[in-house]
């Protein structure tokens, strides 16, 4: 049987059931595969914190040399997240002939070219299935089992705090920051949420899966990205009376050679398949020109879930030393000359405003909607015993742009005391 040692890098939550699950499931796992794989050196801040494992303390190390500068050493499994040093012990551990497996979105998002460029000088593989979606094997789905597709759309839930809270938010009625300090508590949302409620954690995945999806390089630059931490109780309550559930969505779609990619908030129709995912669950939904749609669900977070996707590119890794897979922008062309990035997507919009009630105010509005193109498909009123009575327009499809001009000549307006929330809806 074929010996593999493997280091961690950092040993948080995710290491840790990495960590369990070869312990655990490894004999098994190794004795099917044919091989055998060590954990032999783990890199931690503090070798003396207490730890929710067993690990004996030889293995721990504070130093990153024992880890590179050791030959034996043949996989690393890089678990520290962010941006640096974990770009700085990925190159060096591909410098030094290692195979790397990473669960870092930020790093894969924003340093692919250097990582791959520098697997492929050293003959080694970057792995990177747990950086979207934890559990759920999204990247080898569309890497290895949709060539046979032109992928048009993709669209998914693929934040799991920003899930639970719009669900909880959604079914209980209640305000962003209640939820968002219960999430804290129970440990679903970080002490510094931003990176989740703000969308940044949704934007570094769907700019890993577009780039594969659309065989083209989509940098974080190219996402737009919208949180949600604006969205109120009144949003989805008046969307839930227009037949709507609203998600934080990643959502990419290519026509001919013009890609858009976006993280916002979104209405979409509570039968659609997306509509049923709940909780801190994720999902995402695929569209090929063979394949037609593709769903596929599960957990996206959480040390197992996550730890189940690492172990797999870990044995992968071991069994495909000889053959590393790279993305297909591997041939030297991260460029898309191509390609047009476009921010003036068509999409139906739900805009809620508050307005003075009087007659002639719904004609003026509509009036300015009507100047840049965008038709009206439905109106909700409500109320007539305070002079301001929230008023909700939904749109038939219209251009991003043509909905921006019409909102800004609409403000301005006597009548208009405020414009709430846009949120864009998607079928
Ligand atoms: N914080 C992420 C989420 C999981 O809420 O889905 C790690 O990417």
């Amino acid at each position: 049987m074929k010996e593999f040692k493997v280091a961690f890098l950092g040993f948080g939550n995710v290491g840790t059931g990495t960590y369990k699950i070869i312990k655990e499931n490894g004999s098994k796992i190794f004795q099917r595969e044919g091989i055998n794989i060590t954990v032999k050196k783990i890199l931690v801040r503090n070798v003396n914190k207490k730890r929710p494992v067993e690990v004996e303390p030889d293995l721990l190390t504070d130093n990153i040399k024992e880890i590179i500068e050791d030959p034996e050493i043949a996989v690393v499994a890089e678990f520290i997240g962010g941006e640096e040093p974990a770009r700085e012990y990925i190159l060096s551990a591909l410098n030094n002939k290692k195979t790397v497996v990473t669960a870092n979105k930020e790093v894969m998002a924003r340093h692919w070219e250097e990582l791959e460029n520098a697997a492929i000088r050293n003959g080694c593989g970057l792995y990177y299935e747990a950086s979207v979606a934890g559990g759920i094997p999204i990247i080898k789905v569309v890497r290895e089992s949709l060539q046979g597709n032109n992928i048009t759309e993709i669209m998914g839930i693929i934040n799991g705090t920003t899930n639970y809270i719009l669900t909880k938010m959604s079914e209980e009625e209640r305000k962003f920051e209640d939820v968002l300090a219960e999430a804290q508590k129970l440990g679903y949302a970080e002490p510094d949420p931003t990176s989740d409620v703000e969308g940044y954690d949704a934007m570094y995945k769907l700019s890993i899966l577009s780039t594969l999806a659309f065989h083209t390089r989509v940098r974080i630059s190219d996402v737009y990205r919208e949180g949600i931490t604006n969205i109120t109780p009144e949003d989805i309550a008046f969307g839930k009376e227009l037949g709507y559930t609203l998600k934080l969505l990643a959502i990419a779609k290519k026509h001919g050679n013009k890609i858009e990619a976006r993280v916002h908030p979104t209405f979409i129709s509570a039968d659609h398949p997306l509509a049923t995912v709940r909780d801190a669950y994720n999902a995402i939904f695929i569209k090929g020109d063979a394949v037609g749609n593709l769903m596929l669900y599960g957990r996206g977070a959480g040390d197992l879930p996550t730890g189940s996707a690492v172990v797999s590119d870990i044995v992968n890794a071991c069994l495909h030393q000889s053959k590393h897979m790279y993305s297909t922008l591997c041939n030297g062309d991260w460029k898309a000359d191509e390609v047009l990035f476009d921010n003036n997507w068509e999409t139906e919009f739900f805009i809620r405003m508050t307005v003075i009630d009087k007659p002639g105010v719904l004609a003026k509005i509509a009036g300015i909607f009507g100047k840049y193109g965008v038709s009206i498909s439905s109106v909700i009123q409500k109320g007539r015993n305070s002079i301001h009575v929230p008023i909700i327009f939904v749109t038939h499809k219209a251009k991003e742009m043509s909905i921006k001009k019409a909102i800004n000549e609409i403000k301005n307006e006597d009548v208009v005391i405020k414009i709430g929330n846009v949120i864009r809806v998607e079928h």
